[in-house]
């Protein structure tokens, strides 16, 4: 098995404290902070922008790893980028461009990832696995931190193992929703290696036995 990356989901963090949460999350080794953007359009739910990401862009050097849930994302992917993201993900659902997102990405010198919604097929991003860094297969439906894992989105991480095989295509597999101690094993066994991890993570107090547990 390899190695999972850990990515705490900054929704879940506490804002007024944000300074000291990301030099925990430093000092407790995690892989990157995941910031996710909402519109109120392609979710039901707001949630922060470029503000923020500056913000966050000061306070820390851990990798940047930006979930985009919004309506035209394109339009935002520059700004993103330059204002500090590392990587950038898109919905393959928010945009008929997808292709072109992901080269927009690219071009701004990002890691670029493709989501898929828990009622999207696999087919819907075959045609860009060769273009992307890493797909993310949202384990919940997006717009709320604090919801439970959808099992049967397990099934869509055995479907990209094979494709990877069959393929030799070397993208990485993020997850997204509901992950925990109990999940958390779950989605690595099948071959997950990047982990977002929002409630369950920020509901410990000692961040480094969290992110240790969740790799180990
Ligand atoms: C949900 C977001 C997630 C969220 C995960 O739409 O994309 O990143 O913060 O939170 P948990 O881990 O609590 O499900
Ligand atoms: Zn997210």
């Amino acid at each position: 098995m390899t190695q999972v990356k850990v990515y705490p989901s900054l929704l879940s963090a506490d804002f007024l404290t944000l300074n000291d949460e990301l030099e925990a999350l430093e000092n407790a080794k995690v892989d990157g902070v995941h910031f996710d953007v909402m519109d109120g359009q392609f979710v039901p739910n707001i949630s922060i922008g470029v503000p923020i990401l500056d913000a966050v862009r000061k306070g820390t050097q851990l990798p940047i790893d930006v979930h985009l849930m919004i309506e035209h994302p394109e339009q935002y992917i520059p700004t993103i980028a330059e204002h500090g993201a590392d990587l950038i993900s898109v919905h393959v659902e928010a945009t008929p461009h997808i292709h072109r997102a992901i080269q927009l990405i690219k071009q701004h010198d990002a890691k670029a990832g493709v989501v898929i919604n828990p009622g999207t097929p696999i087919s819907e991003i075959v045609p860009v696995l060769r273009d992307v860094d890493y797909v993310l297969v949202m384990t919940v439906n997006p717009g709320f931190g604090g919801q439970p894992f959808i099992e049967n989105c397990i099934e869509k991480i055995d479907q990209l193992m094979e494709l990877k095989s069959s393929q030799s295509l070397s993208f990485s597999i993020e997850v997204d929703g509901g992950i925990n101690d109990k999940t958390a094993p779950v989605v690595k066994e099948h071959g997950a290696d990047m982990l977002v991890v929002g409630s369950h993570f920020f509901q410990q107090s000692d961040y480094a036995a969290v992110t240790n547990q969740l790799k180990g």
